[in-house]
């Protein structure tokens, strides 16, 4: 009896501590909501110079090419929106844009982005929310690598819940390589789960971040039943969608 009570006790101990994870990571993109586009254009401190920054950016190119060639279409739910730098490239195939975020204020600088008609925005806890609705094409990028490898499963259950029938996905996130992140940020071991993230006034932050290998991700989502073909581009990013 006292056994199970410890254990129940320590279960109870794990799940917060996993919890306390997750609200810290919204608590640091709700702080670093108007500095976080810094790190998309390569400025202040994640400026690594001409050369580095152009590799970025042809890699981030490649990407782009490759979400034209897929082909977003219909209704497009975006998960994880932040300032909405994709939204922006999805807006135009979308007959309606419905974006989510758990910061109030990503939202707000997306809506100041894109300032149109069609678009829903939702301010919910991507761990908590549940779809009411279907969608054509559910984007989101730079948001898997935040999802703790615990509630991976969840994630894609809940992404199978958003798509409609014959509707398709498509998402991009983070390769393992130093120079994608801030100049005083260390990026740990890839087998880490974890990392520190300081913003620009010093405020230090920890957050979940996991690096896939692009090869060992397809595999693991075949394992789920997911037809998602999942590629690298030479540096920085990989990116996975379903069929063209
Ligand atoms: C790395 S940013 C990606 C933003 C955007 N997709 C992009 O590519 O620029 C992660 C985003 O996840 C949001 N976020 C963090 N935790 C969340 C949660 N529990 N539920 C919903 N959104 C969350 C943050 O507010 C932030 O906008």
């Amino acid at each position: 009896m006292q056994l199970s009570l410890v254990v129940r006790g320590l279960d109870l101990t794990m799940s917060i501590a996993k919890d306390q994870g997750i609200h810290e990571q919204l608590e640091y993109y709700r702080a670093r909501s108007s500095e976080y586009d810094q790190w998309w254009y390569r400025k202040g401190r994640y400026d690594r110079g001409a050369a580095e920054n152009a590799h970025w950016f042809r890699d981030a190119a490649e990407v782009v090419s490759a979400l034209t060639r897929f082909g977003p279409s219909g209704r497009i739910l975006e998960l994880a929106c932040g300032t909405g730098i994709w939204s922006e490239k999805l807006l135009p195939y979308a007959s309606e844009l419905t974006l989510i975020d758990g910061s109030r204020e990503m939202l707000n600088l997306a809506e100041r982005r894109l300032h149109v008609g069609n678009v829903r925005y939702v301010e919910a806890d991507l761990f908590d929310w549940r779809p009411e609705d279907k969608y054509d094409t559910v984007f989101f990028s730079f948001w898997l690598s935040h999802v703790p490898p615990s509630r991976f499963g969840d994630f894609w259950r809940l992404v199978g819940d958003c798509v409609a029938p014959g509707g398709r996905v498509f998402f991009v996130d983070s390769q393992h390589e130093q120079t994608s992140t801030a100049i005083d940020h260390r990026l740990p071991d890839r087998s880490d789960i974890q990392l520190v993230r300081r913003l620009n006034d010093g405020r230090e932050f920890r957050i979940f971040k996991l690096f896939y290998d692009a090869q060992a991700l397809q595999k693991e989502l075949m394992s789920l039943g997911w037809n998602i073909s999942v590629s690298a581009t030479q540096r920085y990013f990989i990116y996975g969608h379903s069929a063209i």
